[in-house]
């Protein structure tokens, strides 16, 4: 589906922030490791969260949705029934690998399958940690779904280290590890999203940080709790950088998650020149929330990307590089690779989009350099079904001198359902 974005004359409003989706994935999965009813409120309704929420259902969870929360009831550790069918984890990474965790703990066979972007994306990362902790692992070119999985009961406790920083791969390991026999250890390169180390201590697992490295000690039960979902880091970043750009723009975002290992964005831009307030800062289950007050429009300067902030701003990337183009100076962007793993090739798709409107954009082999600040044109540009590709455009858009037309935009329902229609209602453009 195309969707037309007209420049924008002003930006104006509350944003209703909507729940973060790894927080939601992680509050269905360890509600179904726990024994007993446990309760989400402000789920993530959106297409990647219902995968997981489907897959622990077919694995004999006990699941009811109402409008603001759901229920699920946990089986224990080892409670899952063999699925019948192959679970469909969707267009979600995040379901994929962290369901790979719990199933590698099972008693059974089961076999995972994506979409076709899921199923181009690597899965050895998740598998080798746990073959290792005692699992079978059958993989489409050694690599990509579908991905066969037999389990070891109990499994073995490993110390690991990852070459990549990715909160999937160690929550997956984490997870398993609860099944194990002794200490399972992650270690990894850069410090990764930490939700899933805040909820394990909150339902009761013996687990320890520090630094780089997580230790969770096994067997371990978990208690059922109720889970309260946060607004979603990410999905405000694209209105965050609406309203920094546009001139005479006032955008408010209630309840966001603010946890560190999320907000590497807000430190970059600080770097870049910008500013905003944070008010109402508090605590929601366990994590830090507060709401962010954005006015435009920023005088923005270029600023290169350092590489310890990478993975606190791992899926900012692509509203980054719309941001650098309206930046006075040379952006450089490296140590990336791992966007092209993501739901589409990331640095290609952005190079790609933003060169059609007329920015001074090239893709590296790790990243991108840009010149700014240049002024966009109109013209049609492809999400290619990335819902990240799709938001970052639409702020292009809304900065351009005309008309932008996404392709694929219904790719949104991914993470941001109401997106289209909360950007209509903040531009006024109908
Ligand atoms: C996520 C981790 C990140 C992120 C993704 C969600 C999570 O992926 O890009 O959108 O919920 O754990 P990686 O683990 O591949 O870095």
């Amino acid at each position: 589906m195309v969707k037309v974005v007209q420049p924008a004359k002003r930006l104006r409003g509350d944003v209703v922030v909507p729940a973060d989706k790894s927080i939601t994935h992680r509050s269905v999965f360890l509600s179904a490791l726990a024994r007993g009813i446990s309760t989400i409120k402000n789920p993530l309704a959106a297409e990647d969260c219902l995968s997981s929420l489907k897959c622990v259902e077919k694995l004999g969870c006990h699941v009811e949705k109402k409008k603001d929360s759901w229920m699920v009831e946990g089986v224990g550790l080892w409670g899952f029934s063999p699925p019948s069918h192959p679970l469909d984890c969707g267009n979600s990474g995040t379901t994929m690998r962290i369901l790979s965790g719990l199933l590698a703990a099972q008693d059974f066979e089961s076999t995972l399958i994506g979409d076709p972007s899921l199923s181009k994306r690597p899965m050895d990362r998740v598998a080798e940690p746990l073959k290792s902790m005692g699992a079978s692992f059958t993989l489409s070119q050694g690599k990509f779904a579908p991905v066969t999985i037999k389990g070891q009961k109990p499994m073995r406790a490993i110390s690991w280290e990852s070459k990549v920083a990715s909160a999937q791969v160690k929550s997956a390991v984490l997870l398993a590890g609860l099944h194990a026999d002794g200490e399972t250890s992650f270690e990894e390169p850069g410090l990764s999203r930490d939700h899933t180390e805040r909820m394990l201590l909150a339902a009761g697992a013996s687990l320890q940080k520090s630094g780089l490295k997580s230790v969770v000690k096994g067997p371990c039960e978990l208690k059922s709790a109720d889970w309260v979902v946060p607004g979603d880091f990410s999905s405000a970043a694209f209105f965050i950088a609406a309203g920094l750009l546009i001139e005479g723009g006032e955008v408010i975002l209630r309840s966001v998650n603010l946890n560190p290992t999320r907000t590497g964005f807000l430190s970059y831009l600080k770097d870049m020149g910008a500013s905003w307030d944070i008010k109402n800062q508090k605590d929601l289950g366990g994590e830090p929330v507060g709401d962010l007050v954005i006015k435009g429009r920023a005088n923005l300067r270029a600023v290169s990307l350092k590489p310890h902030l990478v993975p606190s701003l791992i899926d900012e990337i692509p509203i980054m590089a719309v941001l650098a183009t309206q930046a006075r100076g040379k952006t450089v962007f490296s140590n990336l690779s791992e966007l092209r793993v993501k739901e589409t090739d990331r640095l290609k798709a952005m190079a790609l989009n933003l060169s059609a409107l007329g920015a001074k954009i090239e893709e590296t082999q790790d990243g991108l350099i840009i010149e700014g600040p240049s002024i966009l044109g109109g013209g049609m540009v492809n999400s290619f079904l990335d819902h990240r590709i799709a938001m970052a455009m639409s702020v292009a858009g809304l900065i351009s001198k005309s008309d932008v037309s996404i392709q694929g935009s219904e790719s949104v329902m991914i993470s941001f359902p109401s997106f289209w229609t909360q950007l209509s209602s903040l531009t006024g453009n109908i």
